[in-house]
């Protein structure tokens, strides 16, 4: 029977009960497979700093680096907003990724039929809507060097420092026309090569990377132009390659084609996808903690995403999306998502559903 190790990194505010969830998922994944999943869980963020006085545990990592994949539900926590930044949850985040290579950041953003209803666009406008946006993860001003706040001439000044390496570049292009091939072979880069020198040799390598993809046709688009034309007409959208923070700020965006932030799962990988993290685009929602009332439909998706990346199990991903629908259908719904006439149903329902609807195939 083949046997997967996956370190779980619940971490803090509502992640432990999403992560429940997926769990419970995962283990009717394996009802119906021949599959075990040996689950190891660790410390990430807030609560790693509570135990070890730091956000990302060398023992955390190491379990990460040697799983076969690593789940991830979410960090942060208000209580820890006046740390130092240097052991603030976030910081946890960035480590990982950047510990363990996580250079491509795969975010679907999927409208599903049932919940065209729930996104705040019109439905004409949402309806079909099925865009992979390619983060890339580990550069940019995120990590760029110099980066501080120093005393100059009597007064503070703050910078960061936006930059990335022809390598760089040319690694997550490798990844997005690859990804483009396997979808509809449209390409969009966004950047913002009318202002930024980083993006000028973004544009530059991505024009020479299509030279290898003939088939792919490549586009580019302005950040700001590209914010608008998610909202206004999302359709004309494929596969969306950008930088890390354009990505960060565009994939919250499209989200709400979704209709929720709790919709969306996403993927991170390393080179060859040797290592991979899979976790919800939304963060910790400290406010809803123990409420029973978080959408675990994005950290069930990113479950099934592993089973589909890491595994290469596309049935078992399958299978969880429609049984997500086959739930949606039935007219259940958490509160984020909630309309007139359906089934308002707490996490821990959803995940039962969703798992029950798996083992009933
Ligand atoms: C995300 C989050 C993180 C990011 C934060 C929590 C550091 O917003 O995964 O999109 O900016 O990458
Ligand atoms: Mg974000």
């Amino acid at each position: 029977m083949a046997t997967y190790n996956i370190a779980v990194l619940a971490g803090d505010g509502t992640g432990p009960e999403i992560m429940t969830e997926a769990v419970k998922v995962l283990g009717a994944v394996e009802k119906v497979y021949d599959i075990k999943f040996n689950f190891e869980h660790a410390l990430i963020g807030g609560c790693a700093y509570d135990e070890f006085k730091t956000p990302l545990p060398e023992s955390t990592l190491k379990l990460a680096l040697s799983s076969d994949a690593t789940l991830l539900g979410a960090v942060g926590d208000w209580k820890y907003d006046t740390l130092p930044p240097e052991v603030r949850p976030e910081k946890a985040l960035l480590g990982i990724r950047k510990g363990m290579g996580l250079f491509a950041n795969l975010r679907p953003a999927i409208v599903l039929e049932e919940l065209v209803n729930s996104s705040p666009l019109k439905p004409e406008i949402v309806s079909g809507v099925d865009i992979m946006i390619i983060r890339e993860l580990v550069g940019d001003v995120y990590f760029g060097e110099p980066r501080g706040i120093e005393v100059k001439d009597g007064k503070k000044i703050g910078f960061n420092n936006m930059i990335y390496t022809e390598d760089e570049i040319k690694r997550i292009a490798t990844v997005a026309f690859e990804t483009a091939m396997k979808r509809s072979k449209k390409l969009c880069s966004v950047d913002k090569a009318n202002v930024l020198d980083v993006s000028r040799l973004w544009r530059e390598i991505m024009i020479e990377t299509a030279k290898e993809y003939p088939e792919v046709e490549l586009t580019h688009m302005y950040v700001d132009n590209a914010a608008m034309q998610i909202i206004r007409a999302p359709k004309q959208f494929d596969t969306i390659v950008t930088g890390n923070i354009f990505g960060d700020i565009l994939s919250d965006e499209a989200s709400m084609l979704a209709g929720s932030l709790g919709l969306l799962p996403s993927a991170s990988l390393s080179n060859d996808k040797k290592l991979a993290m899979y976790e919800p685009i939304h963060g910790s929602a400290p406010d809803l903690k123990g409420k029973n009332v978080v959408n675990p439909i994005a950290t069930i998706l990113s479950a099934g995403m592993m089973l589909k990346y890491s595994f290469d199990m596309d049935s078992a991903y399958n299978l969880i999306e429609t049984a997500t629908k086959k739930v949606l259908q039935a007219g259940y719904r958490t509160q984020d998502i909630m309309s007139d006439g359906c089934k308002l149903v707490g996490t821990s329902e959803m995940g039962t559903l969703i798992a029950n609807e798996i083992l009933n195939k």
